[in-house]
């Protein structure tokens, strides 16, 4: 992620800090899908040492501790705020962008909940986050397929994330390093009363690192005119979410 993409991404989700834990229920079912498809795949009850990165404030932090044992956890996050998720959980703080910054260890987890959509090459993500396992170490993690957001994005909204890919990609990125043990996908759509409430939510959620700066009244009523046009029915407007993940193992 080049320096400026990042600085948006991490503004925005630090903005979004104090509202992100209660209004990411998606974000919340992903990270309990995740840790029980790991817990169901035959991984050990206690890892020796353990990385999570895009920890932001904890869904999946919390569901970790609460299902497995760790001698060390480190939580990583581009927001240095998430060092109070650190403070929570009992867990290490390394603050900064997961593509760049060092990583401390050779891991026996490697773990990380709707963040790999943020990064531009989640496939180059996951090949080091593969040569970061210890021998048998094991890795669980999600991100967003093509059909995330689809509606904004049939309207024209630049808030699509650039690491939108397929679970077939997150299992060709591991391939020949690690044993693919699941890859999973599932659609879920919310909905709003009116666009209105979509951005909302978005903010809320940190995602508008690249979503539209500038909101000229005639900007948001066409938006809000199109998504009601193309989207609108009885139920609202809807959203659509468009989970993948993979839980894979290296071979001892
Ligand atoms: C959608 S939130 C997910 C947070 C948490 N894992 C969860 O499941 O609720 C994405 C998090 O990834 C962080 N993030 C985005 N890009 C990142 C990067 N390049 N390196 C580290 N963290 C990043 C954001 O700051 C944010 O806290």
């Amino acid at each position: 992620m080049n320096v400026q993409m990042a600085g948006r991404v991490q503004r925005s989700f630090s903005r979004s800090f104090r509202t992100y834990h209660d209004c990411a229920c998606q974000q919340a079912r992903i990270a309990d899908r995740l840790v029980h498809d790991l817990r169901n795949s035959g991984a050990p009850q206690q890892f020796t040492s353990a990385l999570e990165f895009g920890c932001g404030t904890g869904h999946l932090t919390e569901r970790l501790r609460q299902s497995f044992g760790f001698g060390r956890l480190t939580i990583n996050d581009l927001s240095p705020e998430a060092d109070e998720t650190a403070a929570a959980f009992g867990a290490d703080f390394l603050c900064g962008d997961a593509e760049t910054v060092a990583w401390p260890y050779q891991s026996a987890l490697i773990a990380s909940a709707s963040m790999i959509q943020w990064l531009p090459d989640p496939a180059a993500f996951l090949r080091r986050a593969a040569n970061a396992l210890v021998p048998g170490g094991w890795l669980a993690v999600s991100g967003f397929g093509p059909e995330q957001y689809r509606e904004l994005v049939q309207i024209g909204s630049a808030a699509k994330a650039p690491g939108l890919c397929r679970p077939e990609d997150l299992a060709s990125a591991v391939d020949g390093a690690l044993e693919v043990v699941a890859v999973g996908e599932t659609r879920r759509q919310m909905h709003f009363s009116s666009p209105r409430k979509v951005l909302e939510h978005l903010r809320n959620t940190g995602v508008n690192g690249r979503a539209q700066s500038v909101w000229t009244k005639s900007r948001f009523l066409a938006f809000t005119n199109e998504y009601v046009r193309q989207f609108g029915g009885e139920a609202g407007v809807p959203l659509t979410y468009h989970p993948i993940w993979i839980i894979a193992r290296k071979p001892g």
